[in-house]
Order: structure tokens, then C-alpha cells, then sequence
């Protein structure tokens, strides 16, 4: 009996040491990846607008992109990001300030540097940005409208605390779960192509990409099976035709601020891909 209890021991350890070895890798890993800078990176030149229609459409791409999920309403930063608040072990990332107030970067930020952070997911200092998503996709239209905007955001004093990742959190980056924005941009990778605003499904793709940071590339099936009214009453309302609601990462402000136009191409798109799959 005794030496039974011995050999448990044994094995239980012999698990609990692999386990801590194999964590340990994973943290310095993830540590590497965290840290890692994105030296030399080509920043290709955006024309920026400073007219009154490109402020206001720039306003109207970021807010559809999310930037105010993260970065707050008033895009003055927000502590705590909402999918990663501040526990011991996950640790807490804060979005910056991004107006010219204290505790800003909107100040000091050139349009070289707008452009490295949105497109690349990559700072001022060269290091990747923890849980950015990359806008990659955005046209140089739509992203110069962005920078436009947000140029000329009235100060926010607003000072954050520091990003403080958690062993957790380092580990997950270790395992490939979660990556970095700027390492996942094949940076050799031709520009995507940034169709005009119409309602076709090629643009009802390209609004769609934002949403690929959640969802995969077979996100289209779901709202194949909704009639267009039905989505986007849904997207609308958070609210499913089937009476379920959406969980939270859903109703986030971003998707009621879609347009008619944007709701339906992205429906048209669903159905021309769900015609092909079908094919
Ligand atoms: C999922 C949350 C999230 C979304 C969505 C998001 N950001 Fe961020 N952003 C962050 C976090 C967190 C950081 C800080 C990362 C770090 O310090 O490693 C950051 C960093 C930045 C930076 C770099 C700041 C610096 O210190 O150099 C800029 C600029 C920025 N975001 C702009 C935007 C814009 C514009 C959008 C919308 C197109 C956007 N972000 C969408 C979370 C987000
Ligand atoms: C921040 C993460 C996130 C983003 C961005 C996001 N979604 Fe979702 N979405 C979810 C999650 C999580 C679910 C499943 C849980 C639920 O029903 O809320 C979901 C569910 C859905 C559903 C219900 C059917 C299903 O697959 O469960 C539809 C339709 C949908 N999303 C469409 C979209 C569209 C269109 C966009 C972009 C305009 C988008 N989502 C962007 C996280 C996201």
C-alpha cells in the first residue's frame, strides 16, 4: 500500500515538474514575442485630408472598426481592456490615450507613426502592440480619413496606468493562442485591393474584414441563413430572429453604427460565398 502511495507520488511530480517545464517555455517564448520590435519597417506614404467630409467619414470608419471599444468613447484611453481586465494571472492591458491631452500620444504622433500603429499594429517604439488589431486591410482612403479624424480630436487629460501582462497571458502569446497583430501581416504581401463604397459584395468583403478579428473566414454561413432584414435587424438590436441575444463582444456600439449600405453588402457577400461553397 505504502509503496503504491510512493509511486503515486512519483508519477503525480513527474507531471507537475513536466508541466512547469513545459509553462516556463511557453513564458519565454511569449516573452519574446511580446517584446519583439518590428525594426525597418517600410512605412508607404498616406495622403492625409483635412477637409470637413474626410474627418467625418474617418470618424465614421473608426468607430465602425472598433477603436472606441478599446480606446474608449472619447478615445481618451480606457484602463482594463474588457476582454482582458485586470485579474494576477492574465494581467491587465490599457488602451492609450490617443488625443493630444496628457497622458497622450496624439501630441507627439507624426502621420508616419498614425500609419505604423493602425496598419502595422506597431508603436512609436517600434515594439508590436499587445492586442491591437491590425487594420491591414483598411484602404489608404479610409485610413488617411482615420488619421484625418483623429488628428484633430479635442485633448483628453487622461493618464493610464502601464500595461501589465500577467504569466497567464505570456504563456497563451507563448503558445501561438494569441498573437501580436504585427507578426501576424506577411509584410511582403501585396496591399488588399480597396473596392469603392457601393453595394456589391466585394465591398460588403471588405467591410467584413474587421470582423475577421473575431470570426473566421466562414463567418458568411451564418448570415446566409438570414434573410437581409433579419441581419440586420440583428446587428442592430443584438437581438437573433430566433429571440437569442448576442453576447457582449456583439453588441459592442461599433455594429448599430453600420450603415443600411454596409449591412446589406456584407449580406450580399455572404450570399455570394455561401453560393460558391454550395457550388
Ligand atoms: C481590441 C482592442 C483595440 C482595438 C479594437 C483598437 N485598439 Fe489601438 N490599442 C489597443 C491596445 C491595448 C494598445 C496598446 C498596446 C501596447 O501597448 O502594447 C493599442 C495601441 C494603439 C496605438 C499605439 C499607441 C502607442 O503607444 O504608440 C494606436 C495609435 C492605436 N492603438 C490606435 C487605434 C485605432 C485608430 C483603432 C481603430 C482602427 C484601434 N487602435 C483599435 C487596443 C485596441
Ligand atoms: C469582438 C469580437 C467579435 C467581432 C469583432 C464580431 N463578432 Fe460576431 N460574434 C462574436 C461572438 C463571440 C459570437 C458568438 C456568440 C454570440 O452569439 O454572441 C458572434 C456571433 C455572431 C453572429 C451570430 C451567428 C453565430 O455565428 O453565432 C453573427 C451573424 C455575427 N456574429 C456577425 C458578425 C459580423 C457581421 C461582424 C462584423 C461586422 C462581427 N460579427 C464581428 C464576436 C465578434
Amino acid at each position: 500500500m505504502l509503496r503504491l502511495a510512493r509511486w503515486f507520488a512519483i508519477v503525480l511530480g513527474g507531471f507537475v515538474g513536466l508541466f512547469l517545464v513545459a509553462f516556463a517555455a511557453l513564458y519565454v517564448i511569449g516573452l519574446g514575442r511580446l517584446g519583439a520590435t518590428v525594426p525597418n519597417l517600410a512605412i508607404e506614404t498616406v495622403t492625409i485630408p483635412t477637409d470637413s467630409a474626410a474627418i467625418n467619414r474617418g470618424e465614421h470608419v473608426a468607430t465602425i472598426w472598433g477603436c472606441r471599444n478599446c480606446h474608449g468613447a472619447d478615445l481618451g484611453g480606457q484602463a482594463g481592456n474588457p476582454l482582458l481586465s485586470g485579474t494576477t494571472l492574465l494581467g491587465s492591458v490599457s488602451a492609450p490615450n490617443l488625443t493630444p491631452g496628457r497622458g497622450g500620444i496624439g501630441g507627439a504622433y507624426t502621420d508616419t507613426d498614425w500609419v505604423r500603429a493602425i496598419r502595422h499594429g506597431v508603436r512609436s517604439d517600434g515594439r508590436g502592440a499587445v492586442l491591437m488589431y491590425s487594420a491591414w486591410a483598411l484602404s489608404d482612403a479610409d485610413l488617411g480619413d482615420v488619421i484625418a479624424y483623429l488628428k484633430q480630436l479635442p485633448a483628453v487629460d487622461r493618464e493610464e496606468s502601464p500595461a501589465r501582462v500577467g504569466p497567464l497571458y505570456v504563456a497563451v502569446v507563448g503558445a501561438g493562442l494569441i498573437s501580436p497583430a504585427a507578426s501576424t501581416i506577411d509584410l511582403d504581401a501585396p496591399r488588399p485591393v480597396a473596392p469603392a463604397a457601393a453595394l456589391s459584395p466585394v465591398y460588403g468583403r471588405y467591410v467584413s474584414t474587421m470582423c475577421l478579428s473575431c470570426h473566421s473566414e466562414r463567418m458568411y454561413r451564418s448570415i446566409a441563413e438570414l434573410s437581409q432584414d433579419e441581419f440586420s435587424n440583428a446587428m442592430r438590436s443584438g437581438v437573433m430572429p430566433d429571440g437569442e441575444r448576442f453576447s457582449p463582444a456583439m453588441t459592442t456600439p461599433n455594429f448599430a453604427a453600420l450603415t443600411d449600405l454596409e449591412l446589406e453588402a456584407i449580406w450580399l457577400y455572404a450570399q455570394e460565398a455561401q453560393a460558391a461553397a454550395d457550388r
